[in-house]
């Protein structure tokens, strides 16, 4: 399949940043900067920011989702925030598998399966994150490493839901770091993530999916990665903290 043929998501992942009021400007700068984007533009924005962004980004071509959710519907589980409770505000997408959850807050291949499977079950979308650490890179088991994380994560996920599940590549190591992978790694990765897809699903979902590139994607190094045939998009971290810095990035996407 001609990658052109897959729509481009570009996705700001905020991570722990910015008051509700903060948000609104921040997005309120970034909406004229985008609004004739030729691909799918996403700010994935902490919880308490939730509803100020769905508020200043209604009537522009920006979707709003979350950095996380729990996998129960509610109950006792004090601090966590369920997938329903995000699609009944409105939320569209959420993060699941961050490298930084699975590093700070125990997340395990288990949990983000069923995370996953609780986001799809609220008709969210989810933008699924695998990736190496540096070491494993060097011991030459990325490739076994990101298959068994996607394979994993994606456990009882059927044919039609793939429809609502973007994968981010996000090697640990480049991960505001500013060592960016080069675009060789990261079309290399997202060409064994695309294979493992095919695997499971068919040639045609391989074909489908959209893979992300993520770790110190910034104004001047994406176009070079959304030129490779396996990368459709980014999320992007720090520049997505910047208006003008982001919105360059939709652009490179957008050609
Ligand atoms: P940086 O773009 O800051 O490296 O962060 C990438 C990332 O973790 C996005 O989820």
């Amino acid at each position: 399949m001609n990658k052109a043929l897959r729509k481009a998501v570009i996705a700001g992942n905020w991570k722990m940043n910015k008051t509700p009021e903060e948000a609104k400007e921040l997005i309120a700068q970034i909406a004229p900067l985008v609004k004739d984007a030729d691909c799918s533009v996403v700010t994935c924005v902490p919880f308490v920011d939730l509803q100020a962004a769905l508020e200043a980004t209604k009537g522009t071509n920006i979707g709003v989702g979350a950095e996380n959710c729990h996998w129960e519907k509610s109950g006792a589980y004090t601090g966590e925030i369920s997938a329903d409770m995000l699609a009944a505000m409105g939320v569209q997408y959420v993060i699941i598998g961050h490298s930084e959850r699975r590093t700070y807050f125990g997340e395990t291949d288990v949990t983000v399966n069923k995370r996953v499977r609780a986001a799809l079950d609220a008709g969210l979308t989810v933008i699924l994150c695998v990736g190496e650490y540096l070491e494993q890179r060097e011991q030459g088991i990325t490739a076994e490493l990101v298959a068994m994380q996607t394979k994993i994560a994606l456990q009882g996920v059927s044919k039609e839901e793939l429809a609502r599940i973007i994968i981010a590549y996000e090697p640990v190591w480049a991960i505001g770091t500013g060592k960016t992978a080069t675009a060789d790694q990261a079309n290399e990765v997202c060409a064994v993530i695309r294979e493992v897809i095919a695997g499971l699903y068919g040639r045609d979902a391989g074909d489908g999916i959209t893979i992300q590139y993520g770790g110190s994607m910034n104004a001047k190094n994406a176009a070079e990665l959304l030129d490779k045939p396996d990368v459709d998009g980014g999320l992007i971290g720090g520049a997505s903290l910047k208006a003008p810095d982001f919105a360059a990035i939709v652009e490179a996407a957008s050609r």
